[in-house]
């Protein structure tokens, strides 16, 4: 259903109903895949899904970030996260978007951010994954990786499957810790695959090279035709399990998240929080307009 899934992207897009959205909480059913709006929220939901034997990784949700100061205010926030995974003793690390923290502000400043950031996760030897955006973002995205692996080890990125350059990209970036995922946004025909299949053939191909020739691999998705294929495919080549993980996003397929962690496999959620939460809803309801039950059944039951 392309044109429903570019109307949320157009949706994820607009700034002012992104700003309407920050101001009246979690609506339209955000809140089951939002894991609340505030640190003891979100630290009580990584409990929850640490006991199942999940581990997480931490989105302190952001987007439309064109003030530095906005984007300081994020970083402290994060900052302040990352304490808290800390001091609760959770197993969790964290995700962040560069444009949250002054990508398309200043380079150097968004740079100096997440400095910071990755150099406080590392002293609690926790992983920082930068998230990958719009195509726009996607190299200067990779060369902050490489700048601050100068220094730190403790830092990885994504990979999306629907752009022609990732396989250039994941042999390029293999000794890096990496997430592969489909692939979130709308990217034009001549850069990015646009048929499902052509997306999910070059996403298993990824997979597949990460995994033999790569540092470990996140493997990002909800798609089980994919999942049974890795489940396979680490089995004939004697891939070890410390080698990789699955990842979902918080609140989707929970039953496949906690029979996958039970089955012995390392098993991450990708637990998002705060008031920003409009962008990041509106792209899953992008990917999977089945979802959408979840607005109109809140809808019509307020
Ligand atoms: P897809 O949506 O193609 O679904 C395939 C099939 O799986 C469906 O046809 C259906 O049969 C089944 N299925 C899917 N969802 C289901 C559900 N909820 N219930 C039942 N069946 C379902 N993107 C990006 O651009 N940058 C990033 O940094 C990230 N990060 C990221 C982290 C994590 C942990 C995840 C899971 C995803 C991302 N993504 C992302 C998003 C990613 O690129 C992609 O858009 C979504 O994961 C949707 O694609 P899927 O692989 O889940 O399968």
């Amino acid at each position: 259903m392309p044109v429903l899934r570019d109307f949320f992207i157009h949706l994820s897009e607009n700034q002012l109903l992104n700003s309407a959205a920050q101001r009246y909480g979690l609506k339209l059913g955000a809140q089951s895949v939002v894991a609340g709006t505030n640190i003891p929220e979100v630290i009580e939901s990584i409990k929850e899904l640490n006991r199942h034997g999940i581990s997480c990784t931490v989105d302190n949700l952001g987007e439309f970030v064109y003030e530095k100061s906005e984007a300081t205010k994020a970083k402290n926030q994060i900052l302040d996260v990352i304490e808290a995974i800390h001091e609760h003793g959770v197993d969790a690390h964290i995700s962040v978007k560069p444009s949250q923290l002054g990508l398309d502000i200043d380079y150097d400043f968004c740079f100096d951010n997440l400095m910071e950031i990755v150099g406080k996760a590392h002293e609690y030897n926790m992983h920082v994954n930068l998230d990958q955006e719009t195509l726009d973002r996607l190299q200067p995205t990779f060369d902050l990786m490489e700048k601050i692996s100068e220094t730190y080890d403790n830092v990885g990125t994504v990979i999306q499957a629907y752009f022609f350059n990732a396989k250039e990209n994941i042999e390029k970036y293999k000794d890096y810790r990496l997430r592969i995922v489909k692939g979130a946004y709308k990217e034009p025909a001549n850069v990015a695959y646009q048929d499902k299949n052509d997306i999910d053939l070059n996403f298993i191909e990824l997979i597949e090279y990460h995994l033999l020739h790569g540092k470990f691999t996140s493997i990002a998705t909800h798609d089980h035709n994919v999942i049974n294929h890795v489940k396979q495919f680490v089995k004939e080549n004697n891939i070890p399990n410390d080698k990789f993980e699955i990842q979902m996003l918080y609140g989707f397929r929970k039953e496949m998240q906690l029979e996958l962690a039970k089955e012995g496999y390392n098993f991450c959620t990708y637990v998002p929080f705060g008031n920003d939460w409009y962008g990041y809803f509106m792209r899953r309801l992008a990917e999977r307009p089945q979802n959408v039950k979840l607005v109109t059944k809140q809808v019509f039951t307020k």
